[in-house]
C-alpha cells in the first residue's frame, strides 16, 4: 500500500475566488506561483478543511462561499495513503438555516456522512505554515498552544476533539460561576468531566512533545541552515504529570478547580489548565528566546519544528509523513536556507503544496515538483 498520503484530485466548488477547480497533481511537490490576490492561499486553505476544525485561516464558514455565487461551498478529493484510496468531502450550505459564525460544515468520508469534522483525522494528516504564523513566537500564547496541538493531532487524531470538549465544558463552568449561586453539584460534575478531558489533553501533548523534543535533541537530522528549535512544554498539568500517575492528575485538577472557584468567578475565567499552557521556543545554537530572534531567524526556526514533527512522524512504526502547505515559503528565506528546504522535502516524501508569488524562488526544484501558474481563481502548468 502506498506510504505516502498525498491528494490526488483536489475538486473546488464556488469555493473563494474558485468557481469550480479540478487539481490532478502529478508530483509530490507542487508549486503555486500568482500574483497577490491570484487564490493560492485559497487553494491550501481548501486542502486545510480536509482536516478537523476550521481550516488555516480560521474563517467562518459562511465566508468561504464565493461572492456571487450560491450561498454554497464544496471542497472534495481522493487521497492516497495508508488507508489505501479514501475519497473527502466537505462543504457547507447556507439554506440549512445556519449562516451565522458558529455555522457548522458538513463533512463524508467515502460518502458517509459524519457527524463532525473530527473523524477527517483519521484519514488526513495535515500541516502548515502561513505568514500570520510569523508572528508565532512573539504573539499570544493561544497560537502556540493550537500550533501544538496540530502536532499532536498527527500522533492522536482524538485530541483535537478532546481540546474542543474541554473548552466546551471550561465555558460552562464559567458561566455558571457567573450566576449568583452556582449549584455546587453541577458545578463540581462539570469539574469532574474537565479534569478527566483536560488530564487526557495535557497527556496528549507531553507525550507528543517529549518524542518530538527528543528527536529535536538527538540533532541527527539537523538541516543545515536551519536552526534547531530548543523548544520546553511550559503547562502546569503537563508537568504534574511527569512526576504522578494521571489519575493522581485529575484528582489535583479537580480539587484545583473546586478550590478556586472564587477566584474564577472574580477573574470571570477559568484560572489553571491545559487552556493555559503555552510551548516556548528558543534559538538552540544561540541560546536566544525565538520571540527575540530576527524575521528569518523566527520563520527558519518555525519551519525546523515543522520539519522535525514531520520526520518524527514519518519515522514512527508505518509512519506517514503529513502532507504539508507551506504559504509563501520562499519569504524571509535566503537561498542557502531555500535550498536546504526544499532537499528535507523531497527526503521527506511527503506531498508538499508551496505558494509563491514568484517563481523564480522555486528554481532549484525545477524538474522536481510540478508548476502551477495560478490566476484569478484559475490553475495553468507553468
Ligand atoms: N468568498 C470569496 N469569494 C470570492 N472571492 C474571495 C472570497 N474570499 C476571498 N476572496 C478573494 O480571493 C482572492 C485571492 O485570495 P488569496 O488569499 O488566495 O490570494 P493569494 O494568491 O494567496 O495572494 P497573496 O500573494 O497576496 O497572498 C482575494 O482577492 C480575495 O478578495
Ligand atoms: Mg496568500
Amino acid at each position: 500500500m502506498a506510504q505516502t498520503l498525498a491528494i490526488a484530485q483536489l475538486t473546488l466548488t464556488d469555493f473563494r475566488n474558485y468557481a469550480a477547480l479540478r487539481v490532478q497533481p502529478g508530483a509530490r511537490l507542487v508549486v503555486l506561483a500568482g500574483a497577490n490576490g491570484a487564490g493560492k492561499t485559497n487553494l491550501l486553505e481548501a486542502v486545510s478543511l480536509l482536516s478537523p476544525g476550521r481550516g488555516l485561516r480560521r474563517a467562518p464558514f459562511c465566508e468561504l462561499a464565493r461572492q456571487g455565487g450560491p450561498d454554497r461551498w464544496a471542497v472534495a478529493a481522493h487521497t492516497e495513503g495508508p488507508h489505501g484510496l479514501i475519497s473527502l468531502g466537505t462543504g457547507w450550505t447556507g439554506d440549512n438555516g445556519e449562516t451565522g459564525e458558529g455555522a457548522s460544515r458538513q463533512v463524508s468520508i467515502d460518502g458517509v456522512r459524519q457527524k463532525s469534522s473530527g473523524t477527517l483525522g483519521g484519514y488526513f494528516n495535515v500541516l502548515w505554515l502561513t505568514p500570520s504564523m510569523d508572528r508565532l513566537f512573539s504573539g499570544p500564547a493561544s497560537d502556540r498552544r493550537r500550533f501544538l496541538d496540530r502536532l499532536v493531532m498527527a500522533f492522536d487524531p482524538a485530541h483535537g476533539a478532546r481540546v474542543g470538549s474541554f473548552e466546551r465544558l471550561m465555558r460552562e463552568r464559567n458561566r455558571l460561576l457567573e450566576g449568583a449561586r452556582p449549584d455546587a453539584a453541577w458545578v463540581g460534575s462539570v469539574e469532574t468531566q474537565m479534569a478527566e478531558v483536560g488530564v487526557a489533553v495535557a497527556a496528549g501533548r507531553a507525550q507528543a512533545f517529549a518524542a518530538l523534543a527528543e528527536r529535536i535533541h538527538r540533532h541527527d537530522d539537523e538541516t543545515s541552515g536551519f536552526p534547531w528549535p530548543d523548544i520546553h512544554l511550559d503547562g502546569e498539568l503537563e508537568a504534574l504529570l511527569a512526576a504522578s500517575s494521571a489519575v493522581d492528575v485529575e484528582d489535583q485538577y479537580r480539587r484545583m478547580l473546586s478550590d478556586s472557584r472564587g477566584a474564577d468567578a472574580a477573574a470571570g475565567r477559568t484560572l489553571n489548565g491545559p487552556h493555559r499552557s503555552d510551548l516556548v521556543v528558543h534559538h538552540g545554537p544561540k541560546g536566544v528566546p525565538a520571540k527575540q530572534c530576527s524575521t528569518g531567524e523566527q520563520k527558519a526556526l518555525l519551519v525546523a519544528t515543522v520539519l522535525a514533527h514531520a520526520r518524527l512522524i514519518k519515522s514512527l512504526e508505518a509512519g506517514t509523513a503529513p502532507v504539508l502547505l507551506l504559504d509563501e515559503i520562499a519569504a524571509h528565506l535566503d537561498e542557502m536556507r531555500r535550498v536546504a528546504l526544499f532537499e528535507v522535502l523531497e527526503e521527506l516524501q511527503a506531498q508538499v503544496w508551496m505558494t509563491g508569488t514568484d517563481e523564480g524562488l522555486f528554481a532549484p526544484l525545477q524538474g522536481r515538483a510540478e508548476f502551477y501558474r495560478v490566476e484569478d481563481g484559475a490553475l495553468a502548468h507553468a
